[in-house]
């Protein structure tokens, strides 16, 4: 299958030099194309020119009218397999309850652990392709997704198998990560310690024995999992091949970042709250450090200091936590735009932070974050637009018109 796009007022996000991750000031540089045309193979990018250059024959040709063409989002971090909602903890936090009282009083992520276990597996999956449906609607076109509204084998289980079927039935790239660690389940209340000993010894196991998970996640933070703790788990979790990301620093200074740095970890999450030690720590690091501002935003919270972070040189990635409790929301451009608006990234390091970056964090940036020969046909088009800060600057305008996986339209 040949699909040509015509009429392209500008291809951006390109890569022509075969970078995994842009750091520093690397990120501030688009590359892009005017007057273009692109041709996809089989579901891969396999040239682009302008247009008035020949353009090669195809089966499908489809006009972009003057729009811009953009890579696909990665958004390397949610949790987007729940059941339910939370707005009553919506509420109690517009009455003044912070997200830690919220928990300590057994709402929070043990309520959407008691929700899921009365739901069916069935159930769950038709919710979350509700979700999936709708960020691939808004541009998304890798998605990762964590587990950990189970928080008992069982349920886990049940979590991460209804990941693998969005994966087998959607054209969106889907990573799987196993969050057992995301809290201490209610039935282990005041023993943490038999908790993770039950993540170890009895989810781990029979998570990797069903070959459910690419990554493992502990939320590695004040009232949650201490550095000890997550270090535990992460080691055990090397023995059956998992690559560790973190969820580190969003609630207080917990050492998460330097963990996840020593670890090898592909990305450390949320970072609302790092200074000097952390950034230094991620210097010269694989380690993707990758923010959450949708998380900050509905939580009222300090948001990373992204600005030091890239002054610093590191190459970081914006992600939407598509979660009931912290981030409602799966929109990656509302992402981009709250990164803009309150982190001052650059509209150009944003869609680089949530296209290629993002790809990177979760091991996927050879084949997807960007417009390059030979890389996965993840595009969508946008309307004709007077350039290309403009989508991040209107950012509630309707701008995407049509988008691609795998070389082939789709229609949620
Ligand atoms: O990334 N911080 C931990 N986990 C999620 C929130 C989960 C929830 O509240 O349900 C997050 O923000
Ligand atoms: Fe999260």
């Amino acid at each position: 299958m040949r699909l040509r796009v015509d009429n392209i007022a500008r291809i951006v996000g390109m890569e022509s030099r075969g970078r995994l991750r842009l750091c520093g000031e690397e990120m501030d540089r688009m590359e892009s194309l005017d007057d273009a045309w692109l041709l996809a193979v089989d579901g891969r990018i396999a040239a682009f020119g302008h247009m008035t250059e020949e353009r090669p024959a195809a089966d499908r040709v489809v006009d972009a009218a003057g729009g811009m063409l953009f890579p696909s989002f990665c958004d390397s971090h949610t949790h987007l397999v729940y059941a339910g909602s939370r707005e009553q903890e919506f509420l109690d936090k517009i009455h003044g309850l912070s997200y830690e009282e919220i928990a300590r009083r057994g709402g929070g992520i043990l309520n959407s652990a008691d929700r899921l276990h009365a739901a069916s597996e069935e159930e769950l999956y038709d919710a979350a392709m509700r979700r999936v449906r709708e960020i691939a609607a808004m541009g998304t076109g890798c998605v990762e997704i964590k587990s950990g509204y189970g928080l008992s084998t069982e349920d886990e289980l049940k979590m991460l198998r209804v990941i693998r079927r969005i994966r087998e039935t959607v054209p969106l790239e889907v990573r799987a990560t196993f969050l057992g660690a995301h809290a201490v389940a209610r039935a282990y209340a005041g023993r943490q310690a038999e908790y993770v000993d039950l993540v170890c010894r009895e989810m781990l196991p029979a998570v990797a024995r069903e070959g459910l998970a690419d990554f493992v996640d502990v939320f590695c933070d004040e009232g949650f999992f201490t550095v000890e703790e997550t270090a535990r788990i992460l080691g055990e979790a090397a023995r059956y091949g998992l690559c560790p990301k973190i969820h580190a620093n969003e609630l207080a200074v917990s050492g998460g970042v330097q963990l996840g740095v020593r670890c090898g970890a592909l990305s450390v999450d949320h970072l609302e709250r790092i200074g000097a030690a952390e950034i230094e720590a991620l210097r010269g690091s694989d380690t993707v450090p990758t923010m959450l501002p949708g998380a900050a935003f509905f939580l009222g919270m300090s948001y990373p200091p992204a600005r030091e972070m890239i002054r610093a040189g590191l190459g970081v990635a914006l992600a939407s936590d598509y979660n009931p409790g912290s981030s409602p929301s799966g929109n990656m451009r509302m992402v981009m735009a709250l990164a803009s608006i309150r982190m001052r990234m650059t509209p150009t390091e944003a869609l680089h932070a949530a296209t290629l970056n993002g790809a990177c964090a979760l091991d996927l940036s050879r084949d997807f974050g960007s417009i390059s020969v030979g890389k996965v046909a993840n595009f969508f088009l946008t309307e004709p637009m007077p350039s290309f800060e403009f989508f991040t600057y209107a950012y509630q305008t309707p701008l995407i018109a049509r988008t691609f996986l795998r070389g082939e339209e789709f229609v949620a």
